[in-house]
């Protein structure tokens, strides 16, 4: 077919358009779901550290902690109970590169903000450099933080399986958080998370 100009800037439209939905939902490698550390050394070896690299996690990685967290395990539900299984929480990973919102069904992120907006969670001073900050939020003002509890506590367990550091810190501006999160007024910012590799696995 002989390209006309109109073609042409049909083509490129297509092929930005692709480039830009690409950028929107970033796929994530299926999660491996066997292997680890067994549970009983795993649950002794959970700890809060706080001395992190600045090396960013693999897609892997990412996409197995997301599981752990939050992932679809069983009959349509989560790796976590949820009350009456409304499955009232979201979690959201900010990195370097943006605010991202984990789709667990599509196995995705889905960008929210493409800000690196990490500097407001940096009120203390292991915070900086961290290349991941999940944030757990939800509508149930009961519930809701139960269930971050259990996402975090899997994420904790996770992290003690392949030797990254996680802290869970709920000190931080929560009001800035929801808005860098671009949330609506019934969703609240529960509590974060930081995970990293330790500071001397440059
Ligand atoms: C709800 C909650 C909020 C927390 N907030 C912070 C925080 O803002 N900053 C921090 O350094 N640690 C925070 N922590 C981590 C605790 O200090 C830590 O879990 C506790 O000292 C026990 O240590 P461990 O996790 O190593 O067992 C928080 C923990 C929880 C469960």
């Amino acid at each position: 077919m002989k390209k006309t100009p109109f073609v042409a800037l049909l083509m490129a439209a297509f092929v930005s358009f692709g480039v830009y939905a690409q950028e929107l939902t970033r796929e994530l490698p299926t999660p491996v779901k066997t292997g680890g550390k067994p549970l009983m050394e795993v649950i002794s070896a959970r700890k809060s550290d706080r001395s992190y690299s600045t090396r960013s996690l693999d897609a892997q990685t990412l996409s197995n902690l997301l599981y752990a967290a939050w992932g679809f395990s069983h009959d349509g539900k989560r790796t976590i109970p949820t009350s009456q299984n409304k499955q009232d929480l979201s979690v959201y990973a900010v990195m370097a590169d943006g605010v991202w919102k984990y789709n667990a069904g599509e196995n995705a992120l889905e960008m929210v903000a493409d800000k690196d907006v990490r500097p407001l969670f940096e009120t203390q001073d292991f915070v900086k450099g961290v290349p991941l900050i999940l944030v757990y939020v939800g509508t149930d003002v009961k519930n809701s933080p139960l269930h971050a509890g259990s996402a975090y506590q899997n994420v904790g367990l996770y992290a003690a399986s392949v030797g990254l550091n996680n802290v869970v810190r709920g000190y931080f501006d929560r009001n800035a958080a929801a808005k860098a999160l671009q949330l609506s007024p019934n969703e609240q910012v529960i509590i974060s998370q930081v995970v990293g590799w330790p500071e001397s696995a440059h």
